[in-house]
């Protein structure tokens, strides 16, 4: 039975906390249920990326050619061969519990990337390399999140056209509602050509005083299309500093303190529950997986173990100073 284990974090608005969530998804399913997770980060501002490492350690990385863009390249555009392990970084977040997150980190040349895709008319081909891409990873990881960039770009379409899911963060605002919609037409525009299936629509930075806030999460909710999950995230602060990569570690519980952290793991168990119930998912009712390290070849190559060493270094320095 295949793994449907990929999903895509789309909504074609920005500044909902797509980034923020996959990050807060990752670490959660990491250090609450033990999952292998792999983060794949498909926007050009990479936020997710450096939500996971240092800057210094994410500019090495895109200067020696070891991101999505430069595998994507060599794929699509140059017909080349490349070996996908060599793009996977290991040892990501800055949470002290985490070992199993993964990182595929992006690089601003990606717009470049997409643009050429479209003069060279190399869709077709993006779409093999994607979906290949993605037939790989599910044999190696338990989930595999997509950050996508807000709009609706050549390489987010093939994700959404590959991925097992998709999730699609919201504000509980007119606004970011509006783009859930043009999501939904645009779904359905060619439905011939595949499509991921709707894991659920998330609430996110819910002001929980607020009663329009709360009007728009019940309205969500009644239509039984979006499938909107019932635990909404708050608005709260500490998910600002979440996002920002400390290099000296922390607990889980000091980067998702109180309500933040309650909220984000009941998400994860309706989450984990959704993916459950499908009808040919494996990830949530089967035990995770061995670590990608142990499994048959090993992801993460050298060039990362020095990246972990200076993120050590990193984390010393700053500790020091
Ligand atoms: N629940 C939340 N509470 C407070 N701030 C949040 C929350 N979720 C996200 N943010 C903040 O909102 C901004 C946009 O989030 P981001 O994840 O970059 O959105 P997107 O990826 O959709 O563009 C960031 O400054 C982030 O820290
Ligand atoms: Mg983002």
């Amino acid at each position: 039975m295949p793994i449907k284990n990929t999903f895509a974090i789309m909504n074609t608005k920005g500044g909902v906390g797509k980034s923020t969530l996959v990050l807060a998804l990752a670490e959660t399913l990491s250090v609450h249920h033990g999952k292998n997770v792999l983060v794949i980060d498909s926007d050009a501002q990479s936020s997710v990326s450096s939500m996971l490492m240092t800057v210094s350690n994410l500019y090495q990385l895109q200067n020696d050619g070891l991101t999505l863009v430069d595998y994507l390249v060599a794929k699509v555009l140059q017909n080349n061969t490349s070996d996908l392990r060599r793009f996977v970084v290991r040892d990501v977040s800055d949470v002290d519990d985490v070992n199993s997150i993964f990182l595929i980190p992006s690089d601003m040349q990606l717009t470049l990337f997409e643009r050429e895709v479209s003069r060279e008319s190399r869709h077709g081909r993006l779409r093999v390399v994607i979906r290949e891409l993605l037939d790989e990873v599910r044999e190696v990881f338990d989930i595999i999140l997509i950050d996508c960039p807000p709009g609706l770009s050549v390489l987010t379409e093939s994700w959404l056209r590959e991925a097992d899911f998709h999730v699609a963060p919201t504000k509980a605002d007119y606004v970011s509602v509006c783009g859930l919609e043009v999501f939904r037409r645009f779904k359905q525009l060619n439905p011939e050509m595949g499509f991921a299936t709707n894991l659920g629509v998330i609430v996110n930075m819910k002001d929980m005083a607020s009663p329009t806030e709360d009007e728009y999460h019940t309205w969500l909710r009644d239509n039984a299309e979006n499938r909107c999950f019932k635990q909404a995230i708050p608005r709260i602060h500490a998910l600002q500093d979440a996002a920002r990569f400390q290099p000296e570690r922390r607990s889980y519980l000091a980067k998702y303190p109180g309500r933040i952290g309650e909220a984000m793991r009941a998400l994860v168990v309706e989450f984990l529950e959704r993916v459950a119930s499908q009808p040919t998912a494996a990830v949530a009712s089967t035990p995770a997986a061995p670590a990608p390290e142990d499994a048959e070849g090993s992801y993460g190559s050298d060039a990362h173990v020095e990246a972990d060493v200076e993120a050590q270094q990193d984390r010393k320095t700053t500790s020091a100073a």
